[in-house]
C-alpha cells in the first residue's frame, strides 16, 4: 500500500512539474442490479444515472471527472455485495460507493463503508435501520415508514379493518409495523397479516387467505417492479376489488413504469408515496420529458430512478465542493443537510441527524387519464422525517 501511495504522489508531482493541472478523477463504485429476474429495477437506476451524467447538471471545477465503476449484484443477494463493495474499495479504490436496489445488499455493505471510511449513496434500499449501521451512510430515496406510517393514519379514518399482506424481508417487515402502529392508533383492526416469500410471482394462495376474511382494505408491500404486476395480475384474478376489498399500500405496487402491463386492475388504488411520474411539478415536467426524449416515449421514471437522479446530483455537488479531494468526513459533512428544493419529487433534504432524506408525501390514486394509467397526486403531506427513526433513535 504504502509502495501504492508513494507511486501515485510521485505521478502527481511529475504531472505538475510539467507544468499542467493534475486531473482529478473521482472514482465511485456503484452496486446495481443489471441482471436476474429483478433487472427492471436496476435498470431505473442505470438510466438515471446516464441520464443525469449527460444531462450537464454534475458541474464540476475544472480538471475534476466522476468516474463510475459499474458491478451487477445481480439481485438480492448480500454476499455478492459485499464481495464486489471490498473488490472496488481495495482494488479500484474508489472514493464513494452509490447504488443497492435491496435492502440485503447494504446491509451487507454497511460495515465495509465504516470500515474503510467510505462515504456510500444509498439511491434506494429503503429499510429505515439501514443508516444507523454506518456513519458513513446517506440516503436520497425514501424509507418504507415513510409512506406507511402517514397510510396506515389515513386508513384509518376511513376502514374499520385491513388486512396486511407484505414480502418477507426488511422493507416489507417495516411496511407492515409502520402501517399496523398507525393504523391501530387510529382506531383500526388489522384482521390478519401474511408475509409472503420476495421473489414469488404466484400470489394466489395468499390472496385467497385475504379474500376469505373479507377486510374493508388489503395493505399490501411487495417490491416494485416485476413482483408489483405479478401481484396485481392474482388481485385481478381472484376478484378482490369486485368483493368490495380496498387495495393500499406504498407506492411500490403500482409502480410507474409498470402501469401499462398492469391493465385495468389497478384503477381506483390508493397510494401513498413520495414520487408519481405523473406529478405536475415543472422540475418533473422536465425530468421525465428528458427521460422519455432519451430512452423512448413510452418509457416512465419511477421512484428508483429519482432516487438515483438525485442520489447523483448530491454527489456532484460533495465532489465539487472538495474539488475533487474526497475527505471522507466532509463528505459525510457535505450530505448532512444537503438539500435541493426542486427535485422531480419536491423539494427535498437530507436530515443532518440522520443521514436520511426528509421529502414529502403524496395520497395518490390510480386512475385513466387520457387512455393510460397514472399515479395522480391528491393531497401532500409536506417534508416528512423517517418516523421510525424518530420512534428509535433518540
Ligand atoms: C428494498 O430492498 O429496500 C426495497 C426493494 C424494492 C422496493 C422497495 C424497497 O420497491
Amino acid at each position: 500500500m504504502k509502495t501504492l501511495t508513494s507511486a501515485l504522489l510521485a505521478g502527481a508531482v511529475a504531472l505538475s512539474l510539467a507544468g499542467q493541472a493534475p486531473a482529478q478523477t473521482v472514482r465511485i463504485g456503484l452496486i446495481n442490479t443489471y441482471s436476474g429476474p429483478m433487472a427492471s429495477n436496476g435498470d431505473q437506476i442505470e438510466k438515471a444515472v446516464n441520464l443525469f451524467m449527460k444531462s450537464g447538471q454534475c458541474k464540476l471545477p475544472a480538471g475534476v471527472k466522476l468516474e463510475i465503476i459499474k458491478r451487477d449484484d445481480t439481485g438480492i443477494n448480500p454476499e455478492t455485495a459485499k464481495r464486489l463493495a471490498q473488490e472496488l474499495i481495495v482494488r479500484d479504490r474508489v472514493q464513494m460507493l452509490a447504488g443497492v436496489v435491496w435492502t440485503p445488499n447494504a446491509l451487507a455493505i454497511a460495515p465495509l463503508a465504516t470500515e474503510a471510511k467510505v462515504p456510500f449513496v444509498i439511491f434506494n434500499a429503503g429499510t429505515a435501520m439501514i443508516t444507523t449501521l454506518s456513519p458513513y451512510i446517506a440516503r436520497t430515496s425514501f424509507t418504507l415508514w415513510q409512506s406507511s406510517y402517514p397510510l396506515g393514519a389515513w386508513a384509518a379514518k376511513r376502514f374499520k379493518t385491513a388486512y396486511v399482506a407484505v414480502s418477507d424481508f426488511g422493507p416489507g417487515h417495516d411496511a407492515q409495523e409502520a402501517f399496523t402502529r398507525a393504523f391501530t392508533e387510529g382506531g383500526g383492526k388489522v384482521i390478519g397479516t401474511v408475509r409472503m416469500p420476495p421473489p414469488t410471482s404466484d400470489f394466489a394462495p395468499f390472496l385467497q387467505r385475504v379474500k376469505d376474511a373479507k377486510p374493508e382494505a388489503l395493505f399490501v408491500f411487495v417490491p416494485a417492479g416485476k413482483s408489483a404486476t405479478a401481484f396485481m395480475k392474482g388481485f385481478g384474478d381472484l376478484g378482490l376489488g369486485q368483493a368490495g376489498i380496498k387495495l393500499i399500500g406504498p407506492g411500490d405496487i403500482v409502480t410507474d413504469e409498470e402501469l401499462p402491463n398492469m391493465g385495468d386492475v389497478p384503477i381506483g388504488v390508493i397510494t401513498m408515496f413520495h414520487y408519481s411520474a405523473a406529478g405536475d411539478r415543472p422540475a418533473n415536467k422536465a425530468f421525465v420529458a428528458a427521460y422519455q426524449k432519451e430512452y423512448g416515449p413510452n418509457a416512465w421514471p419511477n421512484f428508483i430512478s429519482v432516487g438515483a437522479w438525485d442520489g447523483m446530483q448530491a454527489i456532484c455537488d460533495v465532489v465539487a465542493a472538495q474539488n475533487g479531494k474526497i475527505d471522507p468526513d466532509k463528505t459525510m459533512l457535505l450530505l448532512r443537510g444537503w438539500k435541493n428544493p426542486n427535485s422531480p419529487r419536491g423539494p427535498i433534504e437530507i436530515d443532518p441527524r440522520t443521514r436520511d432524506i426528509i421529502q414529502n408525501e403524496y395520497i395518490r390514486e390510480t386512475r385513466k387519464v387520457g387512455g393510460i394509467l397514472k399515479n395522480v397526486e391528491l393531497e401532500t403531506i409536506p417534508m416528512v422525517k423517517d418516523p421510525w427513526k424518530e420512534y428509535n433513535v433518540k
